[in-house]
This record gives C-alpha cells, structure tokens and sequence, in this order.
C-alpha cells in the first residue's frame, strides 16, 4: 500500500478501542447538554491541540469536514476588505487552497498573485506598487499568504520559519511581499495559512515554534480513521479576522429572530463557524486515532526518520533502474534529492519511461500496477500548479486539455508524447521495505527493456492524443464472412460476441447474424451484479466473474448462467418476463456515479446461486429497457445522445485481428523457454469485443472514423467514436487468474 498520502492505513487496535469505547458508552448529541456528550468534543479539541504542542488559549480547533471544509471556513470567514486584502498562494499548493481565490476574487474583484516556486518566490511589482502606501486606516486590511508545509505532488517541505518571519515582515524571498506592511511589524496584517494536511502524518508540527495563524488538517491522512473529518486550526490573535459569517445553522448563532432579519453569532470561535451538529462519533474516534500515534511515536521523530528511510531507499533504488542503453527508466520529480528529512517528505513522484526515452502513460502504469495489487495514485494530485511546474508543462498545454472536456488524472495521460501527469507513492508509519522493494521489483519485471525487448516497434506505440485528433479517414466495408463489396477495403467480420452479464464469459454468436438495437448487439450487457451495497461487480475486483459462463436460449426465452461448481441457474431474457413481483432498482454501474441505470432485481433464486458461488450476498440486476443517456460521451461529435447498455464507453467494441497477432508476437517473444505461450483467441477474449475483423493492418482501426457493415438486405453505418480506454482486466484469464499479460506489453 503506497498511497498514505491518498489515505494511510488504520489499525486495527485504534478500530478496537473505538468499538469498544461506543459499546460501553453512551454518547448523545453535544448540543442537548447532557453529562454524557456534553463535554467529550472539547476534550478531544484539547487532545488535537495538545498533539501540536499548544493550549486552548493560543489556539482554537474547529472541526470541519476535512482540510479542505477547513479552507473553505476559512476563506467565506475571513473578512477580506473589498479592493485591499491579498491572497497569496504558492504555486505547489493543493486545489483545495487555490480554491480560496475565487471568494476573494469576488469580494475584490482583483486577480490574487501566486508565487512561482520554491527557490524563486516573486511577486509582481506593479501589483505591489498599487498597496504600497497603506494608509492608518487600512491597517486592519487583512492578507493571507498560504503554503504547503508539505506538497503533497513531491513531498517538498517548504521552510517552517517563513511563518514568523512573513509576520515580522522579514522573509528573505517574500520581502517585498511584505512590504505591504509598512515599517512597524506590529501593524502587518500578514497572517499565514499553513496546509499541514500532507505534512502532518509523517512529520511534527509544533505550532508554539511555529505560529501559523491558521493550519488546515484531516484526520484520516494521519491515523486513517475517522474519514470525513478534519479542523482549521485558528490561533486565538486570528480569530478576530473571522468575523465574515454570512450562513448560520444549528448551534452556530447565539441568537436569531425567525421574523425579522436579526441575527448574533456565537462569541467562541468554534461554536461559531461549526454549523449544525458536530460528527461526534467520529470525534471520539480521534481519541483513539491520537492514542494509537502516541503509541506508535509521540514525538512523531521517529515516524518521520522511518518513512523518510524508506523514501531514500526507492529514490535510489528507482534512479538505478536503467534501460539495456542506459536510459533511466523512471523519472522522478522532487526539488532535493532525498538526503534531508527537513526538506523532503515521504513521497516519491515518477514517470516511466521506455528505453527511447518516451514517457509510459501513468494509467498504464496504474493498471498495471493495481493487477499486481500495489496501491499508487496517479494523475495531477489535485495540485495542478506543481504538476505543471515540475513536468514542464504550459498553461496553455493543461488549458486546452480541459476546455476540450477533460478533468484532472482522467484517461488522457500523454499530449504531445509529453506527461501530463504522474505517479505517486507516499509512505506511511505502517510502511515496510517490503512495501517499496516491491514497486521496484514491479517496474523492473513490467518496464525495463532488455536486450531482447530492442526489436519493439516503437511507432506502433499509440497515445489517447492521437484518438482525439483522428482524422475522418477512409470508409471501411465490409461484410459477414461471406460477399465483400468493395474490394479496396475489403474487410470481413469474423466473429460476433456478446457479453450479456458485465464482466462474465462472452457468448459467441454461433450463426451468421445478430440482431442489433439501439444500445448495442441484443441482449449485451443488459445484466449486471452488484453486492450487498449496490455496488456493480467487474473482473477488475472480482475475478471469480470471469468463470461464469451465460447462455441465451432465444426459443426459450431464458439466460442461463453456469459454473463448474454451482452448476446452472436460469432467469427470464425478456424485461416483460420479469418475475411477478421483482423490485425496481437504481445502481451505480461504475465506482463513480457519473451514470446511474434503472433495472430490476432477478430474483432470490439467482441471487441464492451467486451468492454461493461468489461467497458473499449479490443480486442480478437486469437493466430496464428505456434508454440511458451516457454523460461520458457528450465530447463525442453528434454523440450526445448516445445510448449505451452497461458498456463503460460505447455500443459496440471492435477488435482487429492484425493488432491481436502482432500484439500476441510481442508477447511470445519476450517469453522465457518455459513460458506459457499466450493463444491468438486467449487474447481476443480478454480484450472483451462485439465484433472481430480481419483484413486491415495492424493498428490500422485507430484512425477509421467510420465502418459499414453491409450485406445483401442493408447497410449498417458505424460511427467510431474513439480508441477502448486501457484496463486491466485484459490481465484475467479464463481461470480468473490475474497476470501481467497483456497489459505490460502494450
Ligand atoms: C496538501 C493537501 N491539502 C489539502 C488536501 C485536501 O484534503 P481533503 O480532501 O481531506 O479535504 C489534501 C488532500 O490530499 C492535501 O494533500
């Protein structure tokens, strides 16, 4: 697991004595003033605030959901002066802080500055010139200036003393910043935001040394438990800069009139700005959280000099990987080079490359890597601004990513045979060697090339950059097996599947045709299994799946499935057989709810025979027969009205069978004389496709932009709406087995 910085781990004795604490106890809401609540949240702030090495009367602990309900309480509360305050953010800052921008924006209606970099930290002048002579009366202007104490894209530690020395207006980089305090220190109205969400797991933050006014958290990042919970730390001379309430809820007034437009906030802070009732079941699961990291290492020194240990030992052990011609095969994007815990935190930013020095794309590596069950991250980090900075990127490069539709760490990995993105992996006090020799020894087997690999074709290589750009190209012909009408492009169908329950065996059609509908081949991928919890099965969770074996038997009317141990079980084809009495239901087909399907539950008697097999509750859920819009496709040109079944991307998959071979080739040849040889129809069955072609170069399919399908009675016109996002079920074979085939060759 090397994503502590996504979310480390919890323990299971912390869990234990959280349960334990719930069962012998009885905690009511906080706001009833019971004895038995009343007074438990603020024992827990004293615990949180202790942990930081300061008292409740320096500092006030607010819990909000995260550290980014931290910033955002922050940024509608401060009390920005129209025109004067600045925010000013570091470059290498996590979305969550930039974010606090656009409140100021709105309120000053001027553009906030951000600082480039970490060595070269400058502001612009002409900006400055404008506020330099602040009168008396706008001392009170406030500003803030935010920095990561820890980024959470390389894991630079960015210098604790810039905190006092932005107060005394003395900061050796951000003098002229400063300036905007003239003369007396006593007047600057500089206060610090410190995002301590990443630096805080592995590392000591001591605010009495280091008096950030305001410091954002989550919990889970340190002990991994609570989740959805997290504090703005507020030091007490701060507090009088949140004064913007504008909503209040629950607890938070102290009071108001329904009937007129009166209304008092609550003197002390936190009662304040907590709106509503506080989580305070996961507050006092915080108690057990500090328990466990005081257990583990109060000092957190020991922490910090483990993990960064670790983070050494894969620096180094990663730029010693090097290709057959000495070309470093991976990248890795840090401003030190890991020889000093104070700058470098636990987390190592990479690329891999291929030996001609041409970058993987991340989500290759991610799949690959998730087959192998190691937990990275990959994308931007929600920090787009280190991510365009260390990769080298323009603005105008991530700009125009976005505005053709796409979103931070999606599909698109590469532009312009650039990274727009990277791996991450984050250690966490639970970490092991075993955890990173384990990702070099996955890079090594899956990446570095040999002597033998030098025969890869290297132009073969295709990115997602070239789908978008595809140009309308040739009309493809062709037609079932038999009669070809135009011979220049004559193509043929070879073999139709369908794939009626997601995830499970394909069904070959075993006779020339058919019949196609609105949402794909009939009776594709109309079923699916979800759990206990709703939640859509695939082969990429489940790998039992790729054992269950569906029949159609159109006659009769039923789907059948089977396995070798549980035997068969038989559910109605037809929507208007369903089973008397069977419930409508609404799921979500992929981890992200981004399209919702409204089918019906099969029935217990299937439900009974999956269960068995898969060893835990699951139901069959049969998609209704309306249409389902797919939100994902809207880019797609006269697409937008697309309608799918439970395919991920489009109605119909193709797969050629030159690409299958030259792709089985590259494979076999890599394999040692022992190797199990990968079969042509092995890999065509991984690969998951509604029709197999033959006829066309390898590879050639990538740039069609339509096909027809034509026979003696008509002509079915195909519009190609782009390339199959890479997925690592490819990896699972028939036994449900997973490997690292084909996947690592591609
Ligand atoms: C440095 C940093 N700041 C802020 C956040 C936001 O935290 P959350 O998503 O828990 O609100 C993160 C999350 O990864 C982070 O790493």
């Amino acid at each position: 697991y090397l994503d502590h910085t996504g979310s480390t781990l919890y323990a299971k004795s912390q869990i234990d004595a959280y349960t334990a604490d719930l069962q012998s106890h009885l905690y009511g809401n906080p706001h009833s003033g019971n004895p038995s609540s009343e007074h438990m949240a603020d024992i827990v702030r004293g615990t949180v605030l202790n942990h930081f090495n300061v008292t409740n009367d320096q500092y006030d602990c607010v819990f909000t959901s995260g550290a980014t309900g931290a910033l955002r309480v922050l940024a509608e509360n401060f009390e920005w002066t129209k025109g004067k305050s600045k925010f000013v953010y570091l470059e290498d800052n996590h979305t969550s802080v930039v974010g606090i921008r656009e409140p100021v924006e709105t309120q000053n209606s001027k553009s906030p500055f951000h600082l480039q970099n970490y060595d070269a930290v400058k502001v612009k002048e002409q900006k400055l010139n404008s506020t330099e002579n602040l009168s008396q009366k706008d001392k009170r202007v406030g500003n803030i200036f935010a920095y990561p104490a820890q980024s959470n894209f390389s894991g630079t530690k960015y210098p604790l003393f810039w905190i006092s020395e932005v107060k005394k207006g003395e900061a050796f980089n951000l003098s002229k910043l400063i300036k905007l305090c003239p003369g007396n220190p006593n007047s600057c109205n500089w206060y610090v935001l410190l995002d301590a969400a990443a630096y805080v797991s592995c590392s000591k933050l001591d605010l009495t040394e280091h008096p950030a006014d305001f410091v954002c958290i989550s919990f889970y990042k340190m002990f991994g438990f609570p989740t959805g919970l997290g504090c703005l730390l507020v030091r007490k001379s701060a507090a009088e800069m949140l004064t913007n309430k504008r909503y209040f809820g629950g607890g938070s007034p102290a009071g108001y009139l329904a009937n007129c437009d009166f209304f008092k906030p609550r003197t002390v802070l936190h009662s304040r700005l907590e709106d509503g009732t506080i989580s305070f079941l996961d507050i006092m699961a915080l108690k057990h959280g500090f328990n466990f990291l005081n257990q583990v290492d109060k000092s957190m020194v020991r922490i910090q000099d483990h993990t960064f240990s670790l983070a050494q030992r894969l620096y180094r052990a990663m730029n010693m990987l090097k290709h057959h011609n000495g070309a470093e095969v991976v990248k890795i994007y840090s401003h030190t080079d890991y020889t000093d815990s104070q700058t470098q935190g636990a987390i190592i930013t990479f690329n891999v490359n291929r030996a001609d020095g041409s970058c993987i794309g991340f989500n290759h590596v991610l799949q690959l890597a998730a087959s192998k069950n190691i937990h990275l991250r990959s994308g931007c980090f929600c920090n787009v601004g280190a991510c365009v900075s260390m990769l080298n990127l323009t603005p105008e490069n991530m700009k125009t990513i976005f505005q053709s539709g796409h979103s931070c760490g999606d599909h698109i990995d590469i532009v312009d045979g650039k990274p727009v993105g990277a791996i991450r992996a984050s250690l966490g006090y639970m970490s092991s060697t075993r955890d990173v020799d384990s990702l070099v020894q996955f890079i090594k087997e899956s990446f570095l090339q040999n002597n033998s690999l030098v025969h890869w074709v290297q132009e073969m290589f295709f990115t997602h950059e070239n789908n978008l750009s595809a140009e309308v190209n040739d009309e493809v012909y062709y037609d079932a097996r038999s009669s070809v009408s135009d011979s220049s492009k004559a193509l043929t169908l070879e073999k139709i599947f369908l794939y009626p329950v997601k995830s499970c065996r394909a069904i070959e059609v075993s006779f020339r045709f058919w019949t196609l509908c609105e949402t794909g081949l009939t009776h594709d991928r109309m079923w699916m299994i979800v759990n206990d919890y709703g939640v859509c099965l695939t082969q990429k969770r489940e790998n039992l799946l790729a054992l269950i074996q569906p029949s159609i038997d159109l006659e009769a009317g039923t789907l059948t499935l089977e396995s070798e141990s549980c035997g068969s079980v038989e559910v109605p084809l037809n929507a208007d057989d369903r089973i008397d009495g069977s419930v409508d239901i609404n799921v979500c087909e992929s981890k992200v709810c981004g399209d919702r399907v409204s089918g019906y539950d099969c029935g217990e008697k299937v439900s009974k025979w999956l269960s068995e097999f898969l060893g835990y509750k699951c139901y069959l859920i049969r998609k209704n027969n309306e249409t389902r819009f797919a939100k994902k496709r809207k880019e797609i040109e006269n697409c937008s009205n697309q309608t799918l079944a439970l395919t991920n991307g489009a109605q119909y998959l193709m797969l050629t069978s030159s690409s299958v071979k030259f792709l089985q080739e590259k494979i076999n040849s890599q394999l040692s004389e022992d190797g199990s040889k990968l079969g042509f129809d092995e890999i065509v069955d991984r690969f998951r496709c509604n029709f197999l072609v033959s006829g066309c170069k390898a590879f050639e399919e990538e740039s069609w932009s339509k096909i027809f399908i034509r026979n003696q009675a008509n002509v079915v016109k195909f519009m190609c709406s782009g390339l199959s996002n890479r997925c690592s079920m490819i990896c699972v074979d028939k036994t449900g087995q997973k490997g690292l085939e084909p996947l690592r060759t591609l």
